[in-house]
């Protein structure tokens, strides 16, 4: 039977809680993509400065831990992977801990180096295999992938978002709190949009959408008729019945 697979590049950016992983993800699976977590590398160079007993505030210490770290990535939608040194660390990096820590380690300018150019050759690996790839994270469309063929930045109310995010953590096991989230979702917003390198920013050529009111569903929507218009859906034979 036909179906529509992506062809190129999705990039989604945006703050914390703005649905774009799961959003992400299922556009992914729904158009035989891969998908990028740019955040989880983040993360995980976070929870090696973490394990190194070095500060997170100390620009050269990080650069050096994060240069000596092994960070490996799994861009398949169903089964998001990252391993930090040969160990899965998919659970870990979503701990208060590393939490706390990631803005200051991913405002390095050395860290941010090494992951984007990582991040490329990622994007360049899936863009061999049929199917595209949607990558998420901050600056995809102004500095990772600036040629995306589409560039969508989320946006929603901080109180969404925290609401969004305490859900998550609850669903996952963790505790949840929803004013210290909130309270975390606004430091995380300040520190990322007001780094020197790379601030969290819109592309200009990027079309913008406030999740505050709409469901996954209503989001996978627009963002499936954008991909349409944009040329970016190519014909493709399933290969399970
Ligand atoms: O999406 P997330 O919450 O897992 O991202 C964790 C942190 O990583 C976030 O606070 C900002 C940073 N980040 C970044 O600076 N650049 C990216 N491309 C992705 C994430």
């Amino acid at each position: 039977m036909a179906h529509a697979r992506l062809r190129g590049v999705v990039a989604l950016d945006g703050p914390s809680g703005t649905g774009k992983s799961t959003v992400s993800r299922k556009l992914a699976s729904a158009l035989g993509a891969a998908y990028l977590d740019t955040g989880a590398m983040y993360r995980a160079a976070t929870l090696a400065v973490l394990h190194a007993d070095v500060e997170p505030s100390d620009p050269d210490a990080v650069a050096r831990v994060v240069r000596a770290a092994r960070l490996s990535v799994g861009t398949d939608p169903e089964r998001p992977a990252i391993f930090l040194d040969g160990s899965d660390v998919g659970r870990e990096i979503r701990g208060p801990e590393v939490t706390g820590a990631v803005s200051a380690v991913s405002a390095v300018a050395a860290v941010r180096d090494q992951l984007v150019a990582q991040q490329r050759e990622l994007v360049n690996e899936a863009l061999l295999a049929p199917g595209g790839v949607i990558v998420e994270g901050r600056d995809i469309g102004t500095v990772v992938v600036p040629d995306a063929g589409l560039k969508v930045y989320l946006t929603a109310s901080a109180h969404a978002r925290a609401h969004r995010r305490t859900a998550q953590d609850v669903s996952e096991g963790r505790a949840g709190d929803l004013d210290r989230t909130h309270a975390d979702v606004q430091r995380r917003d300040a520190l990322d949009s007001g780094r020197e390198v790379s601030p969290l920013r819109k592309a200009d050529d990027a079309l913008e959408l406030d999740t505050t009111d709409l469901d996954v569903v209503a989001v996978l929507e627009q963002l499936h008729k954008h991909v349409e218009s944009r040329g970016l859906l190519v014909a493709a034979e399933r290969t399970t019945p």
